[in-house]
């Protein structure tokens, strides 16, 4: 059961991340040639979104479950204990505010480039952070591709 929600995270990580530097591409394209803000632009910003909010559901449910996280007396010594219990869920938990607000602010603007400013702007600092706070195999955190 855990296991199978690791892979569902894991995996997810693709969906959030393409949907995001598509939603961001897009906001940056758009603000710069002035182009109306239509409804495919309105409904990208919004799975972004939701995408976002079902890796935070699944990585909650992963934080409280996984033996990764362990709050032990060298919890903040140990590399790979101190990402998975403080790092990586402060990160994408900021990240996951960031495309939130960014959503909300592109919802209620009104003035057509100031919705792609707020998409873009948020989004991409969410990326950075996302794209800093994946246990990347390489990282040697015990992270897989997939
Ligand atoms: C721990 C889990 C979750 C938390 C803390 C959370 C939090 C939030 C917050 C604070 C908002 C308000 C944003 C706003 O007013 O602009 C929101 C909106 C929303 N969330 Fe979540 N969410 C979670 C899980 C989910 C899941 C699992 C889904 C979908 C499967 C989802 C879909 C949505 C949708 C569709 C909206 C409304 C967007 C809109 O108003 O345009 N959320 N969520
Ligand atoms: C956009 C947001 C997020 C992305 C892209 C993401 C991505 C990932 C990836 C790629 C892994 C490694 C899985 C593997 O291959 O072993 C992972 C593990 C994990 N994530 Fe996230 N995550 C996100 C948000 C969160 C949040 C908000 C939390 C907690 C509040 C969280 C908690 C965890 C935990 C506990 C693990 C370790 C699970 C285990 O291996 O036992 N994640 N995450």
């Amino acid at each position: 059961m855990l296991k199978m929600l690791v892979h569902m995270h894991s995996g997810f990580r693709w969906i959030v991340l393409i949907l995001l530097v598509a939603a961001t591409f897009k906001a940056l394209m758009k603000w710069r040639s002035n182009a109306p803000f239509t409804e495919g632009d309105r409904k990208l910003n919004l799975f972004t979104m939701v995408s976002a909010h079902i890796q935070l559901l699944l990585g909650l449910i992963l934080y409280f479950t996984s033996q990764k996280v362990v709050f032990a007396a060298d919890t903040m010594k140990d590399a790979t204990k101190r990402f998975f219990a403080v790092e990586h869920s402060v990160m994408m938990l900021l990240a996951i505010i960031l495309i939130t607000i960014g959503h909300a602010k592109s919802k209620k603007a009104v003035e057509e480039s100031k919705k792609y400013k707020a998409a873009f702007t948020y989004f991409l600092i969410a990326l950075l952070i996302i794209l800093a706070g994946i246990p990347w195999p390489f990282r040697n955190l015990g992270g897989a591709w997939f």
